[in-house]
Order: C-alpha cells, then structure tokens, then sequence
C-alpha cells in the first residue's frame, strides 16, 4: 500500500497515519554524523532503534511523562501523535564528552558537578548551532513557559534514564531530546517527540567504558549493531527468546517478510542470518493473508526455523 510521505529525516521517514493527528514513523538504517558529512547504511540500526526507543518513551509515559509514542507497529514503524516540533534541540549531559569536551577543551569523561542542559537550534544550513534561552524567545522558537517545562522534562528524564541505564550496568553520559506541540481544543501542550536510542545517547559500559552508541559509527570504531543489541537486550526492549539480530532487506524474500509482518519480534542479524530471514519470510508468505505477526519464533540449533504466524 502507497502511503503519502509527509517528511524524511536523516535517520527516520514520517507518513500519514491512520487517524487525524497520528503519524507513522519509519526507522532508517542510515546512519549519518558531524550534519551528514559521514553517511553510511548499517543493516538492522533502524530496527533496533524502534525497539529502544519503544522500550525508553513506554517506560516514560508510564510514569507520567507524556510521549508521542502510541504503539510500535512492526520491526520498523512506531505509530505517533502528529506534533509541530519546536526547533531545538535539548541536549543533557553527566559526563563531558562530544562537542563539550572539544569546545571547552575537558576532558573525556569528566563527571559533571550537576546535569547541564544545553539548546540548539535545529538548523542544518547553520550546523545546529549552541544557542542561548534569550536566542530562542526571541526568534519565537519556543516560548518562556515552554523552554522551562521543556528544560524540567528533560531533567526528569535524565534523572529517570541515569537509574534506568545504570541498572543494566550502562552510564548515560549526555543525550538529546526533541519536543513537540500538540493542541486538544484551544489548549496546547509540549510532549516528548523523537527517539531516545544510541543514535541519540552516549551511553558507556559501566565496568569498561565500552562505547555503546553512534559514537562507533563517529569514531569508526565498528561494531555497532552489536554494541546497540547488547542495550536492547540489557533494556530488555527485547525478550531473551529472541536474541538473533538485524536483517539484510535487499532480498526479496525479506522484502516480502517486512511487507508482511505488523507486529514481529523476530530481528534477524548479519549476513549469516539472511537465510534464516528468508525461511521467516517463506512460511509467512503461505501462511497468512493480511497482515500477520511474527510471533514465537524459536531457533532450534543449528539454523532450524519455527515460525508461528498469527494473523
Ligand atoms: P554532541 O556532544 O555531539 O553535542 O552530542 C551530544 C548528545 O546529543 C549526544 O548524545 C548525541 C546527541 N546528538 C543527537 O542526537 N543528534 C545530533 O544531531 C547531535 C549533534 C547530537
């Protein structure tokens, strides 16, 4: 089904949604740094960033923290409320790292007194630059009122994720959060929009230091599906049955398999694991009509494949 496209990031595609007000945002695996410079395609990224995210802005709307997450809808598309994002970017740091750490000359690592917040204007012509409060109010990119709730979200969420990542022995040193408007008659609120994933945190082994983020990809570090599989699997985002990771979409097969699958937990990596992905794709090919689920799907070793599809 063709679907009108309403936006396309560098990371994520935005399409129509289903309802009034609703989105369906799509998971690239493109990767992108320093404002597209440095692109590359690393299979199974957006795939996994849909799982994080999913995991990280649930846990948030549980407590109380409004996102524009709806529901996940399938291995790459999460269901979202429509919102007029504010053109700032909200980025939290702990531990100096990144632009703060080459601005200001700290070093690496440097544990902050106290979480910093720092705003950018979203603006890739002029390379996202620092800017300050009184840059925003006045070009009436947000408001007062919406900088401070938006600022005290962000603390809220940083002091929420920093005993989230901890507890599976990650340190979240800085990340960057995106807001959004949304209206409900006259009444207009600012709720979280965008992802929360290792695209958009640095986070660090806790023993190690183990970079566990896009700074694989900055740094040429390699490996980075492997260091995004191992937060989904610590966040549990996805369950230890279905530990396998990351598929290559240019076969058909599995073409076939994304077309079809709505709401799959089965994330297939590497190129060893294209073959177990075309198997999935066969049996929910001839066993389903519409839409289908991926749904318990067991490895039996070596490479025995059970799918189950539910419709
Ligand atoms: P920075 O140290 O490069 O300024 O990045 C700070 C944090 O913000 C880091 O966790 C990565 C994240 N970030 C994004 O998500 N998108 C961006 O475009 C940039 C520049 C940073």
């Amino acid at each position: 089904m063709r679907r009108k496209k309403i936006y396309e990031g560098k990371a994520k595609i935005l399409y129509e949604g289903p309802e009034r007000n609703t989105l369906v945002q799509y998971f690239k695996d493109d990767a992108t740094a320093f404002n597209n410079k440095k692109k590359a395609v690393i299979e199974g990224k957006g795939v996994l960033n849909n799982r994080i995210s999913e995991f990280i802005l649930n846990q948030l709307n549980e407590i109380g923290i409004e996102t524009h997450l709806i529901k996940r809808l399938n291995m790459r598309e999460q269901l979202i409320k429509s919102c007029e994002i504010v053109p700032v970017e909200f980025v939290v740091r702990n531990i100096a790292a990144g632009t703060l750490a080459n601005r200001l000359g700290m070093t690496e690592g440097t544990i902050l007194r106290r979480p910093i917040i720092e705003y950018y204007y979203k603006n890739d012509d002029l390379n996202d630059p620092l800017v300050t409060e009184e840059h925003i109010e006045i070009n009436n990119w947000a408001s007062n009122m919406e900088i401070a709730h938006a600022t005290e979200t962000a603390f809220r969420i940083n002091d929420f994720l920093i005993g989230l990542f901890r507890g599976v022995g990650i340190k979240l040193v800085d990340f960057k959060l995106e807001f959004g408007r949304i209206w409900k008659n006259e009444d207009c609120k600012i709720i979280l929009a965008d992802e929360i994933s290792p695209d958009t945190c640095r986070l660090w082994d806790l023993k190690d230091e183990k970079k566990l983020d896009k700074d694989r990809f900055r740094r040429d570090l390699g490996g980075l599906v492997e260091a995004y599989t191992e937060v989904a699997l610590r966040a549990q985002s996805i369950s230890d049955s279905m530990r396998s990771i990351a598929v290559s979409e240019e076969s058909p097969a599995l073409a076939e398999m994304h077309d079809h699958v709505v709401s799959g937990h089965a994330i297939l990596a590497g190129a060893a694991h294209v073959e177990l992905g075309r198997a999935v794709a066969a049996q929910l090919v001839c066993s389903t009509q519409g839409d289908a689920g991926l749904c318990g799907v067991t490895f039996s070793a070596p490479l025995v494949l059970k799918a189950g599809a539910s419709v």
